[in-house]
């Protein structure tokens, strides 16, 4: 197990700034909604978070968390009165098995009655489809090449549509306590996979939440209506894997071409496998100013190691 804990509390300098008056909510409590959620409610934030299941902790409230169901296969939807007051939304809520968006298909209407200041819809650099390990930034055109990035980018633009005071998040591969390969390494399961030219791009949990904190803080016209939340160190997957390896001291598995493995390889991992670029969080950092808690997976291995 990684030392620290999802649920534990995020330090970061952006997170001494100003908490933004008013309500949270967080549509789609999971892995980032549920630290980002926490992070605001440790500071004294009313939120709001949505799971389609039972709520963490059976049911009940937690300190200044509330969780309510939102699960639109089953009909179940928030109540109008549980949202009521709510000022700011972040939604990680992916595109449903149709490619619709949940949120805009149940909710849209009630979220254009509500005092909204700010809304985060987090999205994928998938949008930018195979750069063959070129750069990408927020100017490049997108060009989806998977199906789900087409949904992806189909419901980023139904959300632009609302009238909503709205930035969207484009994300790379999601890492932070809980998700590294240390229990892959620990328990041989991992797999080191070699490509040429293959690099992958990631970000911090815990900088997505600093990120999106600092965007809060900032005067409305200075927020881009899309930026990129990325790390400085686009890496092959095998160079992650050495240094966690390092990090642990454990053997690395023996490599494997690419090539030859290929075709046994499930299609969800061909699909991540088929596509490569770099993405820039030049515009995060240099245009507006946020400094990276985790600028390279090396810090990110080692804080969630307890080694920071
Ligand atoms: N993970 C990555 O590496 C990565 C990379 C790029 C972009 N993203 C995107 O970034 C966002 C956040 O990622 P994450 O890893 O934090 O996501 P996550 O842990 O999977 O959490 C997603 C949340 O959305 C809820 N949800 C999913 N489908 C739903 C539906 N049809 N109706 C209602 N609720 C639904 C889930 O509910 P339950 O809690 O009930 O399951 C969960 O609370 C997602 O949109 C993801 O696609 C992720």
């Amino acid at each position: 197990m990684d030392t620290a804990s999802v649920n534990g509390s995020v330090n970061t300098e952006e997170g001494a700034q100003p908490l933004p008056e008013g309500r949270l909510l967080v549509l789609g409590g999971g892995y980032t909604g549920q630290r980002f959620g926490r992070t605001l409610a440790g500071r004294g934030l009313a939120v709001t978070l949505t799971r389609r299941e039972t709520s963490p902790g059976n049911g009940d409230d937690q300190g200044g968390e509330r969780w309510v169901r939102f699960d639109p296969a089953a009909g179940v939807v928030p109540p109008a009165e549980v949202l009521a007051g709510t000022t700011h939304v972040l939604v990680t809520i992916p595109p449903d098995g149709s490619g619709a968006d949940p949120v805009l298909t149940h909710l849209a209407g009630l979220l254009k009655t509500l005092p909204l200041t700010w809304v985060g819809y987090l999205s994928t650099t998938g949008v930018y489809g195979d750069r063959g390990g070129g750069w990408v930034d927020e100017a490049t055109p997108e060009a989806p090449g998977l199906e789900r990035s087409r949904a992806r980018l189909a419901c980023e633009m139904a959300w632009r549509r609302q009238d909503l005071p709205l930035q969207v998040f484009r994300l790379p591969a999601i890492y932070g306590p809980d998700r590294t390969p240390f229990r892959d390494l620990r328990q041989g399961t991992a797999r080191l996979i070699h490509k040429p030219g293959q690099v992958f791009c990631r970000i911090h949990v815990d900088d997505i939440v600093g990120a999106l904190l600092h965007c809060i803080g900032l005067p409305p016209q200075r927020r881009p209506p899309t930026l990129i939340l990325a790390d400085e160190a686009p890496s092959p997957s095998s160079e992650t894997l050495g240094y966690a390896a390092h990090l642990l001291g454990c053997k690395l598995p023996e490599v494997q071409s690419w090539g030859a493995i290929e075709t046994a390889m499930s299609l969800m991992a061909r699909s991540f496998w088929s596509e490569n670029r770099r993405v820039s969080s030049l515009l995060l950092r240099e245009g507006l100013g946020y400094r990276l808690r985790f600028p390279t997976y090396r810090e990110g291995y080692k804080d969630c190691l307890g080694l920071g």
